[in-house]
């Protein structure tokens, strides 16, 4: 049937296709949409991203309706949702269990497109988009955690909004102008409430938008590497292509089953995940007067963390910081390489991506512990390690011996 013929059926179903063009884009985009067929389970992740996205904003709006913004307010309505609203402390947990489950996704949806080159031509901007996206989620993360109001929130709101200060010249202004006052207080929490509530969902969800329409124009990568498209059958479908619908809905309800079973297993048994997920400092109200021992910010923040925390010189910690998240923009340039997947690249690039892997979660683990005596040895040992593989990736993805990339996919049913 050609694209527009549904508007021409009877009943409801084509008055509404003449005005809104449902079912021309259930054809396109899922029936008709031919995805390589040998996506693994690290092609899980971006349907559960989208799943993750969802599911805070929806415990968000429930929880917005009984939390008090305010330096006075904040933390007694978190306690009072807790406690006291029908299945508040559900929605709580969901939703503060939720963000880390979203950066476990998110983190493990990149390291898949590390994997197989899925940032290298021509999905350079589809990786850009990705790249925003994370960004975004950093900030919404960040504010969303000073909300409670709790211990961690005040003091890590004041260290990382500080951070600012290390710029030149405008540094001080600038950390007196994000906080609203000169300490991190009431007008902080106002502020940061009306961002993480309206402004960062909504650059989220234009960014998430844009990162789909990117992928569709260029198409999927997989396991191998191999541009489906270049290979098309008499009927001009692509040969190691499969329409999305049914077999990629299907495949990806069973990915959403593992990911809830998981999930549901955290926020009934071990909410806390010792305290990994929730502080134990956040269940104290936020105290100007005492410092909680150590600062830590949220687990997925903490590669950054002990990358500042590695030199003496903060100036020069921040930096790093700034320049160690930037380093991934520059992915799609850095890598040399001929081929895109792990699969077919040789021993130099697979030890590169092992240190790195190791490296970053070092870093994660120093993170979370002081900054004293063999841990700061580590993770300057660990700093090296992650901006050496961004450094020296333009080197050994040129002298890397690659394997002869295969016409078709490899599939084994
Ligand atoms: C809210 C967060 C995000 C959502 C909802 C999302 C969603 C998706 C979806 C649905 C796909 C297609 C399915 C798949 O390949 O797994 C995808 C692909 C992709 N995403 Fe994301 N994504 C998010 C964040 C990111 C981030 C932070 C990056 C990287 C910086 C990224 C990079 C990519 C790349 C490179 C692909 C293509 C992978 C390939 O074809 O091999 N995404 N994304």
């Amino acid at each position: 049937m050609a694209s527009n013929d549904a508007q021409f059926r009877p009943g409801f179903w084509g008055w509404l296709n003449k005005r809104l063009p449902v079912e021309s884009f259930i054809r396109e985009q899922l029936l008709e949409y031919y995805a390589p067929k040998n996506f693994n389970v690290w092609y899980f992740f971006g349907s559960l991203a989208l799943l993750a996205l969802v599911l805070q904003l929806f415990t968000g709006i429930f929880l917005t309706m009984f939390y008090k913004v305010g330096d006075t307010t904040a933390f007694d309505s978190v306690e009072f949702i807790r406690r006291e609203v029908s299945y508040g402390w559900l929605i709580q947990y969901l939703h503060s269990v939720g963000a880390s489950a979203f950066f476990v996704v998110v983190y493990l949806h990149m390291y898949r497109a590390l994997m197989y080159g899925s940032y290298k031509t021509p999905r350079e901007l589809l990786w850009l988009f990705g790249m925003f996206i994370y960004l975004a989620l950093m900030a919404e993360a960040f504010m969303g955690y000073v909300l409670p109001w709790g211990n961690m929130s005040y003091w890590a709101a004041t260290v990382i909004i500080n951070l600012f200060s290390t710029i030149p010249v405008i540094g001080p202004g600038l950390v007196e102008w994000i906080r609203g006052d000169y300490g991190v207080a009431d007008a902080t929490l106002n502020r940061f409430f009306s961002l993480h509530v309206v402004a960062i969902p909504l650059v989220l969800l234009l960014l998430v938008a844009l990162h789909l329409v990117a992928l569709r124009q260029v198409g999927s990568n997989n396991p191998d590497g191999i541009e489906i498209k270049d290979r098309r059958g008499s009927d001009g479908k692509p040969l190691d292509g499969i329409p999305f619908h049914p077999y990629y809905t299907v495949k990806d309800i069973v990915g959403v089953g593992v990911f809830l079973a998981l999930f549901a297993i955290v926020v009934f048994f071990v909410p806390t995940f010792g305290g990994l997920f929730m502080e134990e400092a956040n269940f104290e109200p936020a105290n100007p007067l005492s410092t909680p021992e150590p600062i830590a910010p949220s687990w997925y923040f903490t590669p950054y963390y002990a990358i500042l925390r590695a030199v003496p010189n903060q100036r020069l910690g921040a930096l790093l910081l700034l320049l160690a998240v930037l380093a991934f923009f520059f992915l799609p340039w850095l890598d040399r390489s001929p081929v895109k997947s792990v699969r077919y690249r040789g021993w130099l690039f697979r030890l590169f991506l092992a240190e790195f892997t190791l490296s970053f979660l070092g870093l994660m683990y120093l993170g979370l512990k002081p900054p004293t005596g063999m841990y700061v040895v580590a993770a300057r040992v660990f700093s090296i390690g992650y901006f050496a593989f961004f450094l020296l990736m333009p080197w050994y993805t040129r002298r890397d011996q690659v394997k002869p990339v295969p016409e078709r996919v490899s599939f084994h049913a």
